[in-house]
Parts: C-alpha cells; structure tokens; sequence
C-alpha cells in the first residue's frame, strides 16, 4: 500500500508524505542541503542542463521533499517554496498579472496582501477592484474581458466570513480568469482548495505547518494547468526559502494532524463558552451554528483551526485595550498557528465593503495547546476588565 494513498488516515499521510527515506541511505528524514552551486560531470552536461539539480535557487533534495509532500497533502501538480506568508500570496499575483490587466480581490483579504495590491501591482499597470466575501456566484457580474485573477481567502482575515470558493470558482472559470486561495486558516487537512475549483493554493506555513512562532515560510500549490507558469514565476523572481527553515516545516508536518486537533476542539470551545457571555456581543467562528455562513463552511470544510474573534457588546479602544492588557496567558504579538496562545486588537480601517457594524471592539483570538480552564480563565479576566473601564 502506497503510505500517502488518500485512504489512509490524515496522521499517517502526514507521517510519511515528502521524501522517500530509502533516497538517502534509509535517515527516516531527508538531509539538509544547503546549495547554491551544483556541480556537473561534462560541458555538455552543464550546457543542457541535463541533470536534476543545477543551481540551488531551482529546488534541492530539501525543498523538493516539502514540495512533494504539499503536493500530497493539496493534490497539486506542483508547489513552490517561498521565504514567507507574504511571499507565497505576492510571487502568485505577480506571476500571473499582467500590465492592463484587471484582478478581483475579496475586501476581507489579509491586510498586507491589500497593501502589496494598491501598491506595486497598481504601479505595474494593474486595476485592482475589491469585492464583498459573500458575493458568490454573483462575482460573474464583475468580471471583465481582461480580468486575469480572482482571489480569495475563506474564512475571512479577522472577521471571519466564509465564501462559497466552488461557485467563485465556476464563474472566473467561465470569465477565464486564474483563481486563488489563501488556505491558510483550514490547511490542506480542512479544505483542499483545488478539488474545489481554484487553480492556486496559497499557505502561510510559518502558521500550523511550523507550528512553533520561529519559522516563516510560504508554500503555493498549483493545478496541472497552471504550475508552469508558477514555477517560472519563482525562478524568475530567485525568491526561494532557506533550507534550515524548509527542513523545520517538513518536521512540524509530521505532527500538524495531532496538534490541528487539539487547536480546533480548544477554540471551539472556548468560542461556545464565549457565546452568551456576559459583555460578548458575538462570536466569529464559522464553525458555530449561529454564525451567519455556517451552512457553507459545514458543506465545503471538514474542520476549523484555532482562530476566531470575538466582538464585545460595546465600547471603544479604551474597553479593548482594558481586555487586552489583563491578559496573563494569552500574549499580545501577530501571526497564529503556534503552540501559545494570542490575542490581537483587530482593526477594520482598510475595508472598503466588509467592514461591520460590530457592536464593540472586535479582538482576535489565536487558541493555543495550553489547557482550556486556564485560557477561559484568562478571558474572563479580560472581560471583567473590559466591563469595569465601561
Ligand atoms: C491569512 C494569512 N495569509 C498570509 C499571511 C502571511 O504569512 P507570513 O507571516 O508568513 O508572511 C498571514 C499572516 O498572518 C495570514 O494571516
């Protein structure tokens, strides 16, 4: 039996998905290579190319080996490896516009993927229209003959909308245009984006995949279709990812499954716990049945990770801040996908369509491994703290 087959269990996929260990001497894990030059046997060898490896920023033993098992994981015809988050949503946007082209993106979009759009892709000549993340099928309504790419990230940076990704899909498709995911919130164990119609996987791996806030790394993921493109745009923009980080990501796969589990039974705890609670107006997580697109994420996803928000039922920055500032667990820092937890005051300034109304300050929560009494504990007394600068 093949140990990756997609009916075995995600925790076995994810014990043996990348590298084949009888490639180097049978290490259960694959070396390290740390390259730029690549030595070749003859001139002709090296004037064709004509061998695996030639230069250390086209891909070594140990990109190759995460690259593989991402392609497992996403059922991808191909990955690259890319020093960041960002990376992994900045080198897919530039590989595949052009100047004059037009690119849809959905106003709930990871605030630098904004910023990277209204900035160096405006001044290369491209038009950027942002659309509502509920807008479904309805996209077709915005598409035009020169729209190159439509984006989308499900659930919503910080708000936590879902999108319906298969009837987005279905109408770019039928416009022409290339779509992509940001994937990162549900991972390729929650929500595999390609079998859903989008063309292009995009993953911030410094989150669940590293597992441990001290790795930054992006990976993007593309249909058969559409990886040549990709690849060349890594090979043209050199922006390959260091090896030791490479390596520590293939680690932290190997147990993403077990602690992915522990992550989403937490916050989904603490996310029905919170509901209802005194000074809580509402909770943003698409897995709770009272959130307004739970229909959809129940139809498409198979789980939810470990970050939602919370909105509190009034107030302004001073009852924020107040929240934030009694918390002893919980740490005050960006990113998730560690093993700690975090919490973070979430500002909506940027939106141009999804932006509220929210009843009070909206404050993201990243829920960690630690035990679920004391982080409850340590909302709680964030909240209290909350009512008392009422
Ligand atoms: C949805 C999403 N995409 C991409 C990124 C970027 O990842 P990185 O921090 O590795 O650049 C983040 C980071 O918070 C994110 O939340």
């Amino acid at each position: 039996m093949v140990k990756n087959s997609m009916e075995l269990g995600v925790n076995t996929r994810l014990a043996h998905c990348g590298n084949d260990p009888r490639d180097f001497h049978g290490f259960v894990n694959p070396p390290v290579v740390h390259a730029s030059t690549v030595l070749f046997p003859d001139s002709a060898t090296l004037v064709n190319r004509a061998q695996k490896y030639t230069y250390g920023t086209r891909g070594t033993p140990t990109t190759d080996a995460l690259a593989t098992a991402i392609d497992q994981l996403e059922g991808s015809a191909g990955t690259i490896v890319v020093p960041s988050g960002l990376a992994a949503v900045t080198v897919p946007l530039l590989a595949f516009s052009d100047a004059g082209s037009h690119v849809l993106i959905v106003d709930s979009v990871y605030h630098p993927t904004r910023h990277f759009a209204d900035t160096m892709l405006k001044r290369l000549g491209v038009e950027v229209e942002y659309y509502d993340p509920r807008i479904g099928a309805c996209i077709s309504a915005l598409m035009r003959p020169n729209t190159r790419v439509v984006f989308t990230e499900s659930p919503a940076s910080n708000t936590f909308e879902m999108q319906d990704i298969p009837a987005i899909a279905k109408a770019a498709k039928q416009a022409g245009a290339v779509v992509m995911m940001d994937n990162t919130w549900a991972t390729p164990l929650y929500f595999r984006p390609l079998d859903h119609g989008v063309d292009i996987s995009i993953h911030a791996a410094t989150k669940y995949p590293a597992g441990h806030s001290d790795v930054l790394l992006g990976t993007v993921s593309a249909n058969e279709e559409h990886w040549p493109r990709l690849h060349d745009g890594l090979i043209t923009l050199g922006c390959c990812a260091a090896p030791d980080d490479v390596y520590q990501v293939l680690r932290g796969l190997r147990t993403m499954g077990v602690r992915l589990e522990h992550h989403s039974k937490s916050a989904l705890d603490i996310a029905q716990w919170l509901e209802g609670r005194p000074g809580v107006a509402r909770v943003l997580h698409p897995a709770l049945p009272s959130h307004p697109d739970h229909a959809l994420w129940k139809r498409d996803f198979s789980g939810s990770s470990g970050i939602f928000s919370v909105v509190l039922a009034g107030g302004g920055q001073k009852q924020a801040h107040a929240f934030l500032d009694a918390l002893q667990i919980f740490g005050l820092g960006f990113s998730w996908g560690g093993y700690e937890s975090l919490a973070v005051p979430v500002s909506l300034g940027d939106r141009t369509i999804a932006k509220g109304p929210y009843e009070g300050p909206v404050i993201r929560l990243q829920i960690g491994l630690e035990d679920v009494e004391d982080l409850k504990a340590d909302i709680q007394r964030g909240l209290e703290a909350a009512a008392s600068a009422a």
